[in-house]
């Protein structure tokens, strides 16, 4: 239980990458809280924590809003009185061409993984300089390094590593590290609309010969989430099965 009596904030954490990642952040003994835009995914998942013997509280939130990661942070201290980690997961993609996107697909992606990375660091970091303490993780792609389809999202998904690098040299003397995951295939809802020849010529790129689950995710998130990771900051953490070796 190495992280008996810490605060955990998981965006996007009511299903997918989020919900596994919130599921061993509480084995390791942190309190929850999951912030989803869905409700009721976001339920489920403390229910489950809390079956578990853990402790948790679920609240729909809208990360894209200024407002909503203030409130999420807040409520964290409001239940738990701190915010030891931020695991900035929520995220959309609104796949397009470059010749067909329309403005609408861009502003949804930059809002949701761009913006809203940057509202919740910025409201976590406040609370964590406050403790002289923390730890924000954030959801980066291999789609940063260019995929096609992706404009959008890879440009939100490269800013991440930007962020992450800056706010690592700003927050570093406040004892806050900041890191981010650059996830290859993983299975989870996002990626199950991929149609089936895709989908088994991805997987058949992939050096270690399978998709990635998201307890593959998980596993780093938590990792870089532990007080004994203090030295590690403003880092990328390519998580792709071998995927991305040799481009
Ligand atoms: N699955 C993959 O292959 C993969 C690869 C690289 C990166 N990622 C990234 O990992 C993260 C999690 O992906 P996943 O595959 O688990 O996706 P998912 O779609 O299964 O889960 C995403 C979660 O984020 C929530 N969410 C979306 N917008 C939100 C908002 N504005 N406010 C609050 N919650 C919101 C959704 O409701 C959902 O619960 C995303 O940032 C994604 O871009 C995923």
């Amino acid at each position: 239980m190495e992280l008996q009596g810490q605060v955990a904030l998981v965006t996007g954490g009511g299903q997918g990458i989020g919900a596994e990642t919130a599921r061993q952040l509480a084995a390791q003994g942190a309190k929850i809280v999951v912030a989803d835009w869905n409700e009721e995914t976001a339920a489920q998942c403390v229910e489950e924590l809390r079956g578990a013997g853990g402790e948790a509280v679920a609240t729909k939130a809208d990360v894209s809003k200024q407002g909503e990661a203030e409130r999420i942070v807040e409520l964290a201290v409001r239940e738990f009185g701190r915010l030891d980690i931020l695991i900035n997961n929520a995220g959309i993609t609104r796949d397009s061409s470059l010749l067909k996107m329309e403005p609408h697909q861009w502003d949804q992606v930059i809002a949701v993984n761009l913006s809203g990375v940057y509202y919740c660091a910025q409201a976590a970091a406040r609370q964590m300089r406050e403790q002289q303490y923390g730890r924000i993780v954030s959801a980066s792609s291999i789609s940063a390094f260019g995929n096609f389809g992706q404009t959008n999202y890879a440009a939100t998904k490269a800013g991440v590593v930007g962020m992450t690098k800056s706010m690592a040299i700003e927050l570093a003397h406040y004892g806050i590290t900041v890191n981010a995951i650059a996830p290859g295939f993983i299975q989870t809802a996002m990626t199950s609309a991929i149609p089936n020849e895709m989908r088994e010529a991805t997987v058949a790129a992939i050096p270690v010969g399978r998709a990635g689950d998201p307890n593959d995710i998980a596993r780093v998130y938590v990792f870089l989430s532990l007080p004994e990771s203090s030295f590690i900051t403003g880092q990328l953490f390519v998580i792709d099965g071998g995927r991305t070796l040799g481009r």
